[in-house]
C-alpha cells in the first residue's frame, strides 16, 4: 500500500521548473519520477500547469501543480495498492474530472502515475520494464537520434525541426549506439570543416547556420538547394564518412517536420527562417507540402517523417499517407498528441501510419498504455518519445521495452538528458543478455518488406 506521497519543485534541461514526485509503500517500495515539458507543442495536449506568477521564473513556476500533488492527490491515493495502476490512474482522473487535465495538470498527474509504478515494482525488486511488461519484455528500439536541429529547438537555419538516424542496419541495440556516435562524430568534423557551427540545440544535435552553403544559392529562390536538402546531403556525407552504408544495411533518416509551427493563417507553410534569409515570402500549400515531402523521399534515404502536415491539417496528412505511407513510416505527435480519441480517428481516417508516444501528453501511465495498444491493434507503429525539455529520468527507456514498441526517440549523441535513456538502454540489454533482441529494419512491419 502507499504510505506516503511527496512532490516538489526541480528544473529540467532548459533550466525550467518541472515537477519531481518520489512514492512510499507499506512494504520498502520506493519510486521517484521527474516530468519532462515540450516547446513545440500540440493544440490538443493535456494541461502543464503553470503557476503564471511573473516575479516566479517568468510564469513557469510549478508550485500549484506541487501542491496538487501533496494536497489533493496524496490524501487520495495514500491507503491505495500500489500495483493497482489502472485504479491508481483512474482515481486520479476522477478527482481531475476534466478531459484535458485542466484541474490538477498533467504535469502533477504524470509525476504520481510513473513514481507510483516505479514503487510498485521496487517493492517487488523488479526493473521497471520487466515490472510493466512481463516475460515478454525483451525488444530493444531502434533509435531515432536527433543529430541536426532545426525549428523551435535552435536559432540554426532549418525550418524543419528535426533531422534524425536511424540505425536500422545494426546487429544489436548496443552497436546501433556505436554507429550513430560515430556518425555523429563524422557530422561533427565536417561541420567544422565548413566553419560551420558545432554547438548544440535542445536535443543535443547540432544546429547549423548553412553560412557556406548559403553562399553558393540563388538566395531569392532556393531553387538549388532548400536547407532540408543541405542538411540532407550532409547526413549522408556523414554516415558514409563514418563508414556506414546508407539504406536498410545501414543508416536511415528520419525527420521531424513539426509543421504545426510552420502553419500560418493564410493556411500555407511559411518556412520562417528561409524567409528572415532572404527577405522574400516562401510558403507551400499543403499540396505543395506534400509533393515536396515525397520528393525527398525520392531523393534520400527517408524512412520516417514525422509531423509532415500541421495539426489542423487532417487532409493534407490523409493525403500524404496515401502517396508515400506504404514506403515511409508517417508519424502523427501533434495530430495525435498520445490521445486515443485522436488516435482512432487517425485510423479510421488513415491519416498516418505511426503514433508518436509521449507521456506528458497525455497525463497517465494507463491512458499511454491504452494509445500504444490501440496503434499496434491498428497495425500501425508506435515510437516512445521523450520532450524537447527534459530530466536524467530514463523511465521511457524502460517503458519503450515494457511495451515491444520498436522504436525510441530520445534525442543526440549529446547531452546527458538525453544520453540517460541510451545509457539506461544498454542496461537493459547487458540485463537481458541473450534474450535481447533487435528488430533493426524489420521494425517497421507495416511498410513494403
Ligand atoms: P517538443 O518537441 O518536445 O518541444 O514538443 C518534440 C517533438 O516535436 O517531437
Ligand atoms: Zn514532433
Amino acid at each position: 500500500k502507499i504510505v506516503k506521497i511527496l512532490g516538489r519543485e526541480i528544473l529540467d534541461s532548459r533550466g525550467t521548473p518541472t515537477v519531481e514526485v518520489e512514492v512510499w509503500t507499506d512494504f520498502g517500495g520506493y519510486g521517484l519520477a521527474k516530468v519532462p515539458s515540450g516547446a513545440s507543442t500540440g493544440a490538443n495536449e493535456a494541461l502543464e500547469l503553470r503557476d503564471g506568477d511573473k516575479k516566479r521564473f517568468n510564469g513557469k513556476g510549478v508550485l500549484t501543480a506541487v501542491a496538487n500533488v501533496n494536497e489533493k492527490i496524496a490524501p487520495v491515493l495514500v491507503g491505495m495498492e500500489v500495483q493497482d495502476q489502472l485504479s491508481l490512474d483512474q482515481a486520479m482522473l476522477d478527482l481531475d474530472g476534466t478531459e484535458f487535465k485542466k484541474n490538477l495538470g498533467a504535469n502533477a498527474m504524470l509525476g504520481v502515475s510513473l513514481a507510483v509504478a516505479r514503487a510498485a515494482a521496487d517493492e517487488l525488486e523488479m526493473p521497471l520494464y520487466k515490472y510493466i511488461g512481463g516475460v515478454q519484455a525483451h525488444r530493444l528500439p531502434v533509435p531515432m537520434l536527433n543529430v541536426i536541429n532545426g525549428g523551435e529547438h535552435a536559432d540554426s537555419a532549418i525550418d524543419f525541426q528535426e533531422f534524425m538516424i536511424m540505425p536500422v542496419g545494426a546487429p544489436t541495440f548496443s552497436e546501433a549506439l556505436r554507429w550513430s556516435s560515430e556518425t555523429f562524430q563524422a557530422l561533427k568534423s565536417l561541420l567544422h570543416s565548413k566553419n560551420d557551427i558545432t554547438a548544440v540545440g535542445d536535443e543535443g544535435g547540432f544546429a547549423p547556420n548553412f553560412a557556406w552553403a548559403y553562399e553558393k544559392q540563388d538566395l531569392a529562390s532556393f531553387q538549388a538547394k532548400t536547407p532540408a536538402e543541405i542538411a540532407l546531403d550532409l547526413l549522408v556525407e556523414a554516415i558514409e564518412k563514418a563508414g556506414y552504408k546508407t539504406g536498410r544495411e545501414g543508416i536511415m533518416i528520419a525527420m521531424d517536420c513539426a509543421s504545426s509551427e510552420l502553419f500560418l493563417e493564410d493556411k500555407k507553410y511559411h518556412f520562417k527562417k528561409i524567409e528572415k534569409v532572404t527577405g522574400q515570402k516562401w510558403a507551400m500549400t499543403s499540396a505543395e507540402m506534400v509533393a515536396y515531402l515525397e520528393k525527398l523521399v525520392n531523393n534520400y534515404p527517408i524512412i520516417s517523417i514525422e509531423d509532415g502536415l500541421a495539426e489542423s491539417d487532417w487532409e493534407g496528412f490523409e493525403v500524404l499517407t496515401q502517396q508515400i505511407g506504404d514506403r515511409v513510416q508517417i508519424v502523427g505527435d501533434d495530430l495525435f498528441t498520445t490521445n486515443p480519441k485522436f488516435i482512432k480517428e487517425g485510423i479510421s481516417k488513415k491519416a498516418a501510419n505511426s503514433t508518436l508516444i509521449k507521456l506528458n501528453q497525455i497525463g497517465t501511465l494507463s491512458e499511454t498504455i491504452e494509445a500504444i495498444t490501440m496503434s499496434q491493434k491498428a497495425g500501425w507503429t508506435a515510437v516512445v518519445s521523450h520532450r524537447s525539455g527534459e530530466t536524467e529520468d530514463s523511465t521511457i527507456a524502460d517503458l519503450v521495452v515494457a511495451f515491444n514498441a520498436g522504436q525510441i526517440k530520445t534525442g543526440s549523441m549529446s547531452r546527458s538528458d538525453r544520453i540517460a535513456k541510451y545509457n539506461r538502454l544498454l542496461q537493459i540489454e547487458s540485463e537481458l543478455g541473450k534474450n535481447a533482441i533487435y528488430d533493426g529494419f524489420a521494425t517497421f512491419y507495416n511498410l513494403e518488406a
